[in-house]
């Protein structure tokens, strides 16, 4: 029987409609660069995609400061950016930043997913971090504007896309501990493949006792960098033993799934049911996660947000109790989990077929090989 599901907050803000690109294009007007890639270049890039190493020849860019809100709109051309060495993100860490993609459809039109998520969220995160918030529109505005710029590195096909990322930062020059009362906004994109080399073939993931990402009233629900930072060192000595992510327990008791280093993880049970570790405000409320718990839904799938023990999970898996584990965001889209291991236990499970399934469906939407019923596409050029 599928349960009730209540919108969550970023839900609910990522449900108000926004005006089309067509009126919120030159919002961000474009100086064009003078040094673009060689064609050599843009060719090499376009046909050894990877995931993350290369950007485009432009970037988004805005500027907050405490007496002038936000200004300075641009795209203006992709570089180094100058910073004092007395910026306070350097020294504390206030940053915050997105993730989302540019897909191309087969009609060569260029759209992006849920976009107003991420400006919900953006937001979520900037409240957290004492960061300022921004308009949805204007984050709408700043993706149509650098994309449309970008549009020749948009990639075509399965598995590619041009990856956003939205970042803001302190970058008053200040030492002393206080908000910024400077702040510089960026968007940047690399013409990316699949997030895992491996594809779709599943993963190794580790579980990691004694190192946390986040804890209870942190910043796990905000997507800041130094959540990032301190999965590194577990995710650093996980990869030396051959995983490709760890996995976190929860702080107090190191029983409870939270999620990997940058994913969020489900797990399909042999039932046809489906668990995914509940939103605790420690870990982050993904759009993928949220994506696929409404496609699941509609189906039908019951679809529970729950604790789920390690402990039972592993039982589970040995069991035949759970079919499927598998991890998501909008990096790793849905990526199978084939392997989970940690100091007493090491479980192996094949890709499974509702984990195709799910990624068949929400790649379909992302592509446009599907109808959008969710009006979650937001046509870009
Ligand atoms: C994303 O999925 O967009 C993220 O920001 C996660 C990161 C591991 C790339």
């Amino acid at each position: 029987m599928a349960t009730t599901h209540v919108p969550t907050e970023l839900e609910a803000l990522s449900g108000k409609p926004i005006a089309p690109a067509s009126e919120l294009a030159g919002r961000f007007p474009l100086t064009p660069s003078a040094h673009p890639a060689s064609a050599e270049r843009y060719e090499k890039v376009m046909s050894e995609l990877a995931f993350g190493r290369e950007f485009t020849d432009h970037m988004a860019h805005m500027r907050w400061t405490r007496d002038g809100g936000w200004e300075d709109r641009g795209v203006i051309p992709y570089g180094p950016l100058t910073l004092t060495p007395g910026a306070s993100v350097l020294h504390y860490a206030q940053s915050v930043f997105e993730g989302l993609k540019a897909y191309r459809h087969a009609d060569g039109s260029i759209w992006t997913f849920r976009p107003t998520y991420n400006a919900a969220r953006l937001n979520h995160s900037a409240r957290r971090l004492a960061l300022p918030e921004m308009d949805v529109e204007d984050f709408v505005a700043s993706l149509v504007d650098y994309v449309r710029a970008d549009a020749k590195w948009v990639p075509e096909g399965d598995g590619t896309s041009l990856y956003l990322r939205p970042f803001m930062f302190a970058s008053e020059e200040f030492v002393g501990v206080h908000p910024a009362g400077v702040v510089d906004y960026y968007v940047i994109g690399s013409p990316s493949g699949p997030y895992f080399t491996s594809g779709f073939t599943g993963v190794p993931i580790w579980v990691v006792k004694g190192y946390h990402r986040a804890g209870p009233g942190g910043t796990g629900s905000a997507k800041c960098g130094g959540n990032y930072a301190a999965s590194l060192m577990p995710q650093t000595r996980a990869a030396e033993k051959g995983f490709s992510q760890v996995c976190f327990l929860d702080s107090y008791e190191e029983k409870y799934l939270e999620e990997l280093g940058g994913m969020n993880m489900f797990v399909v049970m042999a039932d046809g049911s489906v668990r995914t570790p509940e939103l605790t405000g420690v870990i982050l409320e993904g759009g993928t996660r949220s994506a696929i718990c409404r496609l699941l839904r509609d189906e039908g799938v019951d679809v529970r947000e729950e604790r789920i023990a390690l402990d039972e999970l592993v039982a589970g898996m040995r069991s035949g109790e759970v079919a499927e584990v598998f991890a998501c965001g909008t990096a790793a889209v849905v990526t199978p989990i084939t392997r989970l291991a940690g100091d007493d236990f090491d479980v192996e499970l094949p890709v499974g077929e509702r984990t195709k399934r799910i990624h068949q469906r929400l790649t379909d939407i992302q592509l446009g090989r599907a109808e959008d019923p969710y009006g979650w596409m937001y046509r870009i050029d």
